[in-house]
């Protein structure tokens, strides 16, 4: 991915916790078997017998972030390549079509929480997480797209996408949460610029296309409000989402 920064990472000697065995507790809603094999039982056993610890803070398998970290250090050094490309050549088709940078922003933005945080309802995450630093048109929009996709708008130029087809079989119905949310959302003024994200958004990922990300350092200067101390030491009401993001293999 030639637009990515070249990653920097740690030795084990440099994270906390330096002389221990760190071990990984998964996050329980990760659990594979969510009927109760719960790895816990065997890792405190571990814990008692060797003196492992359960880590905390840095893993030396992932990049080491600034200490204030800006928007696009999680897009270079959290997100999984597919988020990565996703975000970036959605902003980028909106942004040759022409579109304001509310839509642009919204469409950089709109599966945020899909890079590294969780993908269940990923529109509401996503909105919650950008609310703080994003006008509320933004983050309403990344909100709604959740339900959006699923609802056609010939006229608007959104059909039902193939792919979803194949994601959850021809005969899939939205939860009535969804629906609800679709009803609603058409009402609202600000319904166009959701369904714009919806439009822009790729259902075929395309391999090879490089979008550099700093293309969109002034839009996001003008529409994302960085946080003096970074994103996740700021203190807001969503600083915990960030910091998740920054340690995701923290025990507590
Ligand atoms: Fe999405
Ligand atoms: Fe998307």
């Amino acid at each position: 991915m030639k637009n990515r920064k070249t990653p920097r990472y740690v030795t084990a000697a440099e994270c906390p916790q330096a002389g221990h065995e760190r071990m990984m507790m998964p996050q329980p809603i990760n659990q594979p078997d969510p009927y109760g094999l719960s790895p816990e039982p065997a890792l405190l056993q571990r814990m008692r017998e060797t003196g492992a610890v359960f880590m905390m803070g840095q893993n030396p398998e992932l990049p080491v972030m600034p200490a204030k970290p800006k928007l696009l250090d999680f897009f270079h050094y959290r997100f999984c390549d597919i988020a990565y490309m996703h975000l970036l050549q959605s902003a980028k088709l909106a942004l040759d079509a022409g579109q304001n940078e509310t839509v642009v922003t919204a469409c950089l933005l709109h599966d945020i929480s899909n890079g590294a945080l969780l993908r269940s309802d990923h529109g509401y995450w996503g909105a919650q997480m950008i609310a703080p630093y994003v006008s509320e048109e933004v983050a309403w929009a990344v909100q709604q797209h959740q339900a959006l996709r699923y609802f056609a708008d010939e006229a608007a130029g959104f059909k039902y996408p193939d792919a979803y087809n194949s994601f959850f079989g021809p005969d899939y119905q939205p939860p009535e949460y969804l629906q609800h949310a679709h009803r609603e959302a058409r009402k609202h003024r600000w319904y166009m610029t959701s369904r714009l994200v919806t439009i822009y958004d790729i259902y075929s990922f395309q391999d090879g296309w490089d979008v550099d990300p700093e293309q969109f350092t002034d839009i996001i200067g003008r529409n994302f409000r960085e946080p003096e101390e970074g994103l996740g030491f700021d203190n807001s009401p969503v600083a915990h989402m960030w910091r998740t993001m920054i340690w995701p293999h923290n025990f507590l």
